[in-house]
Formats: C-alpha cells, sequence, structure tokens
C-alpha cells in the first residue's frame, strides 16, 4: 500500500465500513451473554462508562494512526515512529494485532457457523412447534456433533476468506449497509414484541437497576474487554480502515456515530432476550447459548415466526461476515506487506485460523474434557483471552503511540478537529483512557 491509496467515496461510506465491522456478535451474541454471566445491569453501566472513558479515544486514536500514516498497521507505526524519532520497533504492534484477530476470528468463525446451522433449520421450519425445553435439547445435541460444527465452522470461514481474497469486501460492506436497517427494524420488532411478555419488566429492572455490589475485578475486566471487542478496537484492524479515511472528516463524529450504532444494536438484543429469559424462568448466566435458544423461542411465539426467525439469521450471518472481513485482513495485508500475493496470503490465514478454529469447534465434544489452563475449554480460553487481555494490551499501546509518540502536527491533522478539540481528545487518553486502562488491567492480571 502506498501513500496514493484510494479512499471511502464519502463520509457515510466511512462510518457505514467502521459500523459494519464493529456491529457482529459482539453485540447481539457476546453482549447478552456476558453480561448475563455478570449480573446485568453493574456490567451493563461499566461496558458504557468503559466504551465512552477508554472505547471510543482509542478508536480515535487507532483510526487516526491508519489515517495519518496512510499504509498498512506495521507500515504505518513503523513510518509514524521514524517521523518522530522513535524505535521503529512499533511496528511490531501490528503483528500483535495480527496474533489478536488471528485468536479471535477463530472462534468467531465457529460461533457464526452456528449462524448458519441457525438459518437453515429456520428456513426449513425446524424450529416450528417446538418447545424451549426441546429448543435448548436441540442446541446442545447440536454442539455435541463434532461433524457439524466442523462443517459450519468451514463454511464460514471459506464464505470470509473467499470475499478477502478477491478483494471484494467493498462489494459486500455496501449489501450490508442496504440491509443493516433491517436487522435494526428486526431487533426494533423483537424488542417490542418483549415489552409483552411479562418478562419484559424484570428485564428492564435487570437490566438497568445496577447493584454496585455486584462489581468485583473480574466484572470490570470483562466489562473492558467487552468494550474494545465490539467496537472493533485494539487490534490495529481499524486502523487499516483509517487509511482509507476521506481527507475531510471528523474523526470524532465519526466515531461517535459507530459507538452509538453499536452500543445500539446491544441494547436491543439484550432488552429481547432478557424479556424471553425471564418470560420463561431459563438463566440469564446461561452462557454461549444464551441467544441461540431465547431467540428461536421468541419467535416461535410470533406470527410468520419461522420466516422472520431465518431473515434474522440471515442478517445476523451478514453482519458477522463484514466483522470477520475486517479481522481476517490486517493477516492477509501483512502477509501481503512481506511479498506473497493475496489469493496466496489469503490462504495461508485461513487455512491456519480454520486449525486453530478446530480446538473451539471441538471443544464441546471430542475435545471437552481437555482443559489446557484454569480447568478452562479451548472455546472459552480462546473467547476469553484474546479479548480481555490482548484487545486492552494493543489498544493501551496505541493510545501510548497516538497521545504521546506522534508528532502533534500529523495526529492533529489526522483527528481532523482544531486545536481546542484536539488537546481536549489527547488530555483525555493521556490522562484518563491509558491510567485507565492500565490500572483494570493490573487489578485483572493480579
Ligand atoms: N466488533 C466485532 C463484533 O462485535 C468483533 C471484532 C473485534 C471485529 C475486533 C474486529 C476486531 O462482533
Amino acid at each position: 500500500m502506498n501513500a496514493t491509496l484510494e479512499r471511502w467515496s464519502t463520509r457515510r461510506a466511512f462510518i457505514l465500513a467502521v459500523t459494519g465491522a464493529a456491529v457482529g456478535l459482539g453485540n447481539i451474541w457476546r453482549f447478552p451473554y456476558i453480561t448475563g454471566e455478570n449480573g446485568g445491569a453493574a456490567f451493563l453501566v461499566l461496558y458504557v462508562v468503559f466504551v465512552l472513558l477508554l472505547g471510543l479515544p482509542i478508536m480515535m486514536a487507532e483510526i487516526l494512526i491508519g489515517r495519518a500514516g496512510r499504509r498498512s498497521p506495521v507500515q504505518s507505526l513503523g513510518h509514524l515512529a521514524a517521523l518522530a524519532g522513535a524505535s521503529r520497533h512499533w511496528g511490531l504492534l501490528g503483528l500483535f494485532g495480527a496474533f489478536t484477530v488471528f485468536c479471535i476470528l477463530s472462534f468467531y468463525s465457529v460461533v457464526s457457523g452456528w449462524s448458519i446451522e441457525f438459518f437453515i433449520t429456520a428456513i426449513n421450519g425446524g424450529f416450528v412447534g417446538r418447545n424451549p425445553a426441546e429448543i435448548g435439547a436441540g442446541f446442545e445435541a447440536f454442539l455435541a456433533d463434532p461433524w457439524r460444527m466442523t462443517f459450519n465452522h468451514t463454511l464460514f470461514l471459506f464464505m470470509t476468506m473467499t470475499v478477502v481474497a478477491a478483494g471484494v469486501a467493498k462489494g459486500l460492506e455496501r449489501l450490508n449497509n442496504l440491509l443493516m436497517p433491517l436487522l435494526y427494524l428486526l431487533l426494533v420488532l423483537l424488542a417490542g414484541y418483549a415489552a409483552t411478555t411479562d418478562g419484559f419488566g424484570t428485564a428492564l429492572s435487570w437490566l438497568f437497576r445496577p447493584d454496585l455490589a455486584a462489581i468485583t475485578p473480574m466484572v470490570v475486566m470483562h466489562a473492558m474487554g467487552h468494550a474494545f471487542f465490539t467496537l472493533a478496537v485494539g487490534a490495529c484492524a481499524l486502523m487499516a480502515y483509517g487509511a482509507y479515511m476521506p481527507e475531510r472528516q471528523s474523526l470524532p463524529h465519526a466515531a461517535g456515530a459507530v459507538a452509538l450504532l453499536d452500543v445500539g444494536v446491544a441494547l436491543l438484543a439484550g432488552i429481547a432476550i432478557f424479556s424471553v429469559v425471564f418470560s420463561q424462568g431459563m438463566d440469564p448466566g446461561e452462557g454461549p447459548g444464551l441467544m441461540f435458544v431465547t431467540l428461536p423461542i421468541a419467535f416461535a411465539e410470533l406470527p410468520w415466526g419461522a420466516l422472520w426467525l431465518s431473515v434474522f439469521f440471515l442478517l445476523l450471518l451478514l453482519a458477522t461476515w463484514t466483522s470477520s472481513i475486517n479481522l481476517a485482513e490486517p493477516m492477509v495485508a501483512t502477509l501481503q506487506g512481506r511479498g506473497l500475493g493475496r489469493g496466496r496470503s489469503a490462504a495461508i490465514v485461513g487455512v491456519l485460523v480454520w486449525l486453530m478454529g478446530l480446538l473451539s469447534a471441538l471443544s464441546f465434544s471430542t475435545l471437552a474434557e481437555w482443559r489446557p489452563l484454569f480447568g478452562m475449554s479451548a472455546f472459552d480460553l480462546v473467547t476469553t483471552i484474546p479479548t480481555e487481555i490482548f484487545l486492552p494490551v494493543g489498544g493501551l499501546l496505541i493510545a501510548v503511540f497516538a497521545a504521546w509518540v506522534m508528532p502533534h502536527r500529523e495526529a492533529q491533522a489526522a483527528l481532523g478537529v482544531g486545536e481546542p478539540g484536539f488537546r481536549l481528545w489527547r488530555t483525555m487518553v493521556r490522562w484518563i483512557s491509558i491510567p485507565l486502562a492500565a490500572l483494570v488491567l493490573a487489578a485483572g492480571l493480579l
């Protein structure tokens, strides 16, 4: 990549592309289950605080670096470090990011594969007339089937890597942008349905009335990790998007819009899912299966439920597809930067991620007994450590680079705001985001 990269055509296109990367499993699958496991409102409050104090300012830092460097993450970091007279080793941060997305994509592909299976089951009317217990048992049986898990993982990863290899991600982005409003509409519809169930009141107070006593260092750590994950921040993946940002665009406005859309999806999904949980007397701490069990139950009660459910999984699939492309891109770009062809780079990344993903895919069946660390399964480890440790560490370093290392002039120009706005952002990153992230990481690790 070089300084004459093509730019996103409009400001809106840039915002929508970043939203495509941000909105995905994190909002609809991970947010509800992790909130459920961490006591509800207390977690939600922390998550919103972290989005505001860490996620947003660091998202700006990350995109700003890409925008100022106008190169791939590794090259942008190295180039800007050289400009500032700092160590060129900053480029390694780009490699660390690539390793982080490698781990994330490995389970992301497995879980997105669940959506493929559920889409097909839904469209064939497989959930019609099933009661909640049967739906739950069906999901358990699916997890325990190594072949179906592997098949769907393979299919999803293949879909992702073909788009990346062909370099047609922008076409997919456009399709995604066209259909995203429909996903919102469906979530609003679901939340509307949720309001008619008798679990709605409980769900609202459980989600929005925090019990501060429920806050432990681990809950804080989970909330911080999730803020990074949901905004796609901390892995240098958005840095690559920054390189394509239009000349005249205010980064704070763009980032603010993305965060608003992103949190909106999560809240709608949360309201819909927890209303079902409480009206069916289910356990909010059910874990990663939460969405996959509650939504079929909810839709089963609606007119045309099977149709809506299949549309929903199709849209979810599309949302995860654009996120997974964003996860794969930094790795492919890194290999390409070393002189490999695009197709070959995508194939290598695809095979490595596929192998790593097998650990997650099989950790409910063949590898169920394998608990390599802290008594956690491979799936639990790979859904936790990259998100809750690697992303915050990456984000912290990105923030240090943008707010302390980068030359003032480049940084300000790339943020796209005047001097007072720039100072406000930099003060916030220097004295709030960086110490806060360091503190939570240190507390969580100890
Ligand atoms: N933000 C995406 C989601 O919520 C996941 C993601 C994380 C994408 C990190 C890119 C980088 O599903």
